[in-house]
């Protein structure tokens, strides 16, 4: 097959090599882009006069009917044929219109070309994710209306600390998913950047109009080094260093809903839909897809490192090496979006089990903190009244009771300060609704937040 780039070489490439080199296996998922890429170069080329009018028109005509024919699958994709979809949408539009196809690459190369369809894709993507996400703080800031009062356990190093609610602990996630939002509108504002007209490396002699490219496209903004422009993989880096992170927080998200679902938490249940059997042991209700999102976040991070790794040494402008830019981050858009899609249901379906959150929260001496706090509030020295009540808490597991059943002749013994009121201090209800610092747990404080995180999406 005769090569766009032919006219130097005096012998065909190896086979081996066509394979090797071909992008168009992964590339081809660019092929509206770059079509609708083409079809706005080709606009500017007869709007600034370097080809007439009706040669624009001609292009644009074959190039939407390329489009249909590929939309329509009437095109075969062989690596021996084309080395990549750029050629290959050339070489169908020159078979379409005839010589005038050749006019299209004119002022471009496929470097801007390539950096061009990777900006539009990634655009699209981001916003479908985006919207993925919000779907799913949505889904987070329902649940957590419905449970500003169940109580359950908050954890550090995975040993029952303080009564938080579930609300609480849902809209932690909230504000994790939320910064995942803003990463991702961050990293679309340097990916909305038209690199076309940087040519192959040093821009073009032709008056081209990059604006009126960029306008076509809808770009905010035009590129300004041409070097850079071409070399410049930046955003899709930040986008998966965006989306390893969404994996990081699905992933712990996850691993609560595989410990809560067990039976020693029983906390969650999930939804038929959601979960699994086992081929042999028929009792079995297995969290797989929490775990399977678990382990493809692992994925994500991988491509955010291979990118990294195919960029570092990179001397400028363009390198063939930049071609393994697109499994990598078609990767991470895939691996992401999945998972959003399958997390979301399983969240809302969820069947929390309010009965044992509640009794989890009542165990384990969650109220000793209040306890503590309540002898600060009679005078006691906080690093005093934390010895106190840890000689109490000992106590207690002495006596096989709560803190609750610990009768005040019994306190007493521990500190004279302790009067009647201390009950009311330590109920869990009441720990739960004293903590209202902004940020904190009480069902109010929660109930606040939540009406800030709805407005805050609103507005964003
Ligand atoms: N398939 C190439 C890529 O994905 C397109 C750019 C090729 N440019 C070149 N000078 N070989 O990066």
């Amino acid at each position: 097959m005769s090569k766009m780039w032919g006219g130097r070489f005096q012998k065909g490439t190896d086979p081996l090599v066509e394979e090797f080199h071909s992008s168009l296996a992964f590339d081809r998922r660019l092929y509206r882009y770059d079509i609708r890429g083409s079809i706005a170069h080709a606009q500017m080329l007869g709007h600034t006069g370097i080809i007439t009018p009706e040669e624009a028109e001609t292009l644009v005509n074959g190039l939407t009917a390329v489009l249909a024919d590929l939309d329509a699958g009437r095109v075969e994709f062989s690596p021996q044929v084309d080395e990549d979809i750029h050629s290959l949408v050339e070489r169908l539009l020159v078979a379409r219109v005839g010589e005038v196809g050749k006019k299209l690459h004119t002022a471009r190369s496929r470097n801007d070309q390539v950096a061009l369809d990777i900006r539009m894709y990634l655009k699209d993507e981001i916003s479908s994710i985006r919207k993925l996400l919000t779907d799913l703080i949505h889904t987070l800031l329902d649940l957590a209306e419905r449970h500003t009062e169940t109580l359950m356990p908050g954890y550090t190093h995975l040993q029952r600390a303080q009564p938080v609610s579930l609300a609480h602990h849902l809209m932690a996630y909230v504000e994790m998913f939320y910064r995942d939002v803003a990463r991702l509108d961050d990293c679309y504002r340097r990916t909305d950047v038209l690199p076309l007209g940087a040519g192959a490396l040093a821009g073009t002699v032709f008056p081209i109009d990059r604006e009126f490219t960029a306008r076509e496209l809808g770009f905010a903004a035009v590129s300004e080094n041409s070097l850079d422009a071409v070399a410049d993989r930046d955003f899709a880096v930040e986008f998966c260093a965006a989306a390893a992170l969404i994996m990081v927080h699905l992933s712990r998200f996850c691993e609560e809903l595989v410990l809560w679902s067990s039976a020693e938490f029983g906390f969650v249940e999930l939804d038929d839909a959601y979960a699994t059997g086992s081929s042999m042991m028929p009792q079995k209700k297995n969290p797989d897809m929490a775990e399977l999102i678990r382990g493809k976040s692992g994925r994500v991070f991988g491509d955010l490192q291979a990118l990294l790794v195919m960029l570092k040494g990179l001397p400028l402008a363009y390198n063939k090496d930049m071609q393994e830019d697109k499994e990598a981050l078609f990767d991470a858009v895939d691996t992401v979006k999945k998972c959003l899609t399958v997390f979301v249901p399983m969240v809302r379906t969820l069947r929390f089990r309010e009965a044992a959150m509640d009794g989890a929260a009542r165990g384990g001496f969650t109220n000793a903190t209040d306890l503590a706090d309540y002898l600060v509030g009679r005078g006691v020295p906080f690093r005093e009244a934390h010895e106190i009540v840890g000689r109490v808490v000992l106590y207690a597991l002495e006596h096989g009771k709560h803190l609750e059943e610990i009768s005040l002749d019994e306190y007493r013994n521990f500190s004279p300060v302790i009067g009647e009121d201390v009950y009311a201090a330590i109920r869990v209800e009441n720990c739960l609704a004293a903590r209202r610092v902004r940020g904190g747990p009480a069902p109010e404080t929660v109930r606040a937040a939540i009406a800030r995180a709805r407005e805050r999406l609103r507005q964003s």
